[in-house]
């Protein structure tokens, strides 16, 4: 079964980068000259997924005005003859692709987010994709290659990567069989466990393949970690019904929710910026690591 559907949870209030989170959305954050949604969404649409589902609140007009035209900023650039940023901007979505936002009433979790799609997806799989965790997969993006694992075994898939155990208390952790394998079969799943309760340093980084099933596993879903709905609960249950597979990724992850995991991220696209590349390197080695 081919997926086209992906969930863009963003209606998260960015505490962890107030103030400049209190009037704008985090996921409208830059990195060089892109913001964080629309490298998820990049993502999305070059794996072949047409539709888009953004879940919102009432204060993430931007992220609305980011994928919306902007006639007025259109007809400056014609004026001006800016033909190239034209193009840019007009081609923010190619025309095939199409999107809907739904409301978070409130903000009870990944997992209520999620939940909230529902009436869109209907009876099929579906991707979801945190814009938080920025992934350069180098040739194949992060969501490409679970696909490709997807359109062999049609089974739910998360994105896995190792991390020092005293952080698991930020993640979902998985419990596998021991073994270095690039897929595996998950046997159980976790919500910010303690580095004791952590039955492995393989934690879920947010890109996800579902299938449909998720929806009432989530429904009868109440809060768990830090109060909130969680999808790590929910894919608990779901993997006692179906196989639920992790895939080590190739690539690099960055997480952009904390500030030094998002400064991370603007050097490493910046080095790798076909305009800024050179003269962002020859900025750091002058000024900011002389010998
Ligand atoms: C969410 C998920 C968690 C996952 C993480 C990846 O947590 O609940 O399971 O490991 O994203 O970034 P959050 O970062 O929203 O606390």
């Amino acid at each position: 079964m081919h997926v086209k559907k992906a969930i863009f949870p963003v209606a998260g209030l960015g505490i962890n980068f107030l103030p400049a989170t209190k009037a704008s959305p985090k996921e409208m954050m830059p990195v060089v000259d892109m913001p964080l949604i629309q490298y998820a969404v990049n993502e999305a649409v070059a794996a072949g997924i047409t539709e888009l589902i953004f879940v919102t609140n009432s204060s993430k007009h931007a992220i609305e005005d980011h994928f919306d035209s902007n006639f007025e900023l259109e007809s400056k650039l014609i004026e001006e003859g800016k033909y190239q940023l034209l193009e840019i901007v007009r081609n923010i979505l190619p025309e095939r692709v199409s999107y809907a936002y739904v409301h978070q009433p409130s903000l009870q979790g990944l997992g209520h987010a999620v939940l909230c799609a529902k009436h869109l997806i209907g009876d099929e799989p579906f991707v979801v994709l945190l814009a938080d965790d920025l992934i350069d997969g180098g040739q194949e993006s992060c969501l490409q290659q679970m696909l490709n694992v997807f359109h062999e075994n049609q089974s739910s898939i998360l994105a896995v990567q190792r991390i020092p155990r005293a952080d698991a208390k930020y993640y979902g952790v998985i419990d596998v069989s021991p073994g270095d394998q690039k897929i595996s079969k998950i046997q159980g799943i976790i919500e910010k466990p303690t580095p004791a309760d952590a039955p492995s340093d393989l934690a879920v980084i947010g890109r996800y393949i579902l299938t449909p099933r998720i929806f009432s596993l989530l429904e009868q879903t109440t809060q768990g970690a830090e109060g909130e709905i969680q999808l790590t609960d929910a894919i608990a249950k779901l993997l006692l019904e179906q196989p639920v597979y992790a895939l080590q990724f190739q690539g690099r992850r960055f997480n952009c929710g904390s500030k030094l995991g998002y400064l991370e991220a603007t050097i490493a696209f910046a080095l790798k910026h076909p305009e800024l590349s050179q003269n962002f390197k020859q900025l750091l080695r002058d000024k900011y690591m002389p010998r």
